[in-house]
């Protein structure tokens, strides 16, 4: 017989991890809400589903993207954007479920940033292998508005960095139901995500989804 000592640990991770002045680690925020999140995702890629969008240069992307809310993000040829339409389908992308508006109001409030009312949310889907390169969050109108991120499914190693592309990035491990606040001085922080490891996730199965909810307009 073995014995796993970890299992047997207490998690000693905190539950709010300051990142940099304007960004903190909720750990666990989304937690009580998985259900309906789930639920509620579920409905929105059978209307929209995944798909790899392209760059400007031409690449594909290997995190395959949905929205909800009044604005999309996409990337084409063409440039980035936000969209009322989602250009696969030609028709709106699914309404913001309220459970989806709230929890990013909540953690918004949680993080310092009261009165956030996310008008769009990228959703991204990772599988094993699948990376997000160092890049800042402005496409937005509103850049006093923060940007708030929930993970669920499999842990991915979240890249933090400065206002320039060249600031060394801090490493933090983002499990499922983490949500991550960044906004004020830190709104345009460079971030990224590192190539996803294998996994299997209890919940979710071999994937990890990440909402990020924007206000854009
Ligand atoms: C993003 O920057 O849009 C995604 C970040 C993440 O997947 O955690
Ligand atoms: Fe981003």
């Amino acid at each position: 017989m073995t014995i796993d000592l970890f299992e047997s640990l207490p998690d000693i991770r905190p539950s709010r991890e300051p990142i940099a002045e304007g960004a903190v680690l909720l750990r666990g925020f989304a937690r009580s809400a998985e259900a309906e999140l789930i639920k509620a995702l579920r409905e929105i890629t059978d209307q929209a589903p995944f798909r790899h969008m392209s760059t400007p240069g031409g690449h594909q992307m290997s995190v395959a993207m949905t929205n909800c809310g009044s604005a999309g993000w996409v990337t084409d040829r063409s440039g980035y954007r936000y969209d009322g339409v989602d250009p696969q389908s030609g028709k709106p992308w699914p309404v913001m479920p309220s459970t989806f508006r709230k929890l990013a109001g909540d953690a918004a409030a949680e993080a310092g940033f009261a009165g956030f009312v996310a008008d769009g949310c990228l959703i991204n889907r990772y599988e094993p292998g699948a990376r997000m390169s160092l890049h800042q969050d402005r496409d937005e109108n509103d850049l006093g508005a923060p940007i708030v991120s929930v993970s669920l499914g499999l842990p991915a190693i979240f890249l933090f960095g400065g206002l320039k592309r060249s600031d060394k990035a801090q490493r933090y491990r983002l499990e499922h139901g983490d949500i991550v606040v960044w906004g004020g001085p830190a709104r345009l922080a460079f971030h990224g995500i590192a190539p996803l490891a294998d996994g299997d996730d209890a919940l979710m199965g071999p994937q990890r989804i990440n909402l990020t909810f924007r206000k854009a307009r």
